[in-house]
């Protein structure tokens, strides 16, 4: 297992919370990938969803992803990165890969009113289909599942403690 971590999970699982907490305790840098998009492109996520499409928003996460990959550190993923091959490779070649194992209701409370583009025009009952169907594959691409309903500090010893088992 490599010493970088990943995290992915469904929006609103808490991946910039824990990825924060993470590297704190680790003592290493954070990334957010999201905002690195919007930082280098000098636009927000859903100006560049409005602008060139969920494909081309994908194609930017892919290259900055690809460029993250070489870095010291902990790197909180948007929810949909890890749905593509490509991304997964990068992601089992360069990093430990922990997927924020969160309830539905919790990620949709604390998503529902936030500007996040495949959130916003879709009914619950889409957004939660978006859910089940990302599920499996979360699962079956990470390295360390963990439950993260809890508290940002308890996630993170439950990483620390499973990355100990795996060593
Ligand atoms: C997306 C999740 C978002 C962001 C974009 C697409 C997704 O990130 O990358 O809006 O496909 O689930 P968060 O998971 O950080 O909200």
């Amino acid at each position: 297992m490599r010493d970088n971590y990943a995290l992915v999970g469904f929006m609103g699982c808490g991946k910039t919370t824990v990825g924060r907490e993470l590297a704190k305790r680790l003592q290493c840098p954070f990334w957010d990938l999201d905002a690195a998009i919007a930082l280098g492109e000098r636009r927000t996520i859903p100006e560049i969803f409005a602008q060139q499409g969920e494909a081309g928003f994908r194609e930017l996460e892919h290259a900055y992803l690809k460029r993250a990959a070489g870095r010291r550190g902990v790197l909180s993923c948007g929810g949909g990165l890890a749905l593509f091959p490509r991304n997964r490779e990068v992601l089992s070649r360069h990093f430990t890969t922990v997927f924020l194992d969160c309830d539905f209701e919790t990620c949709y409370q604390r998503i529902r009113a936030s500007s996040r583009p495949l959130v916003q025009d879709k009914s619950e009952a889409e957004v939660r289909a978006l859910f089940e169907s990302r599920y499996p594959i979360y699962q079956a691409c990470c390295d360390l599942q963990v439950n993260a309903a809890h508290s940002p500090f308890m996630v993170v010893q439950e990483i620390l403690k499973q990355r100990r088992r795996h060593r």
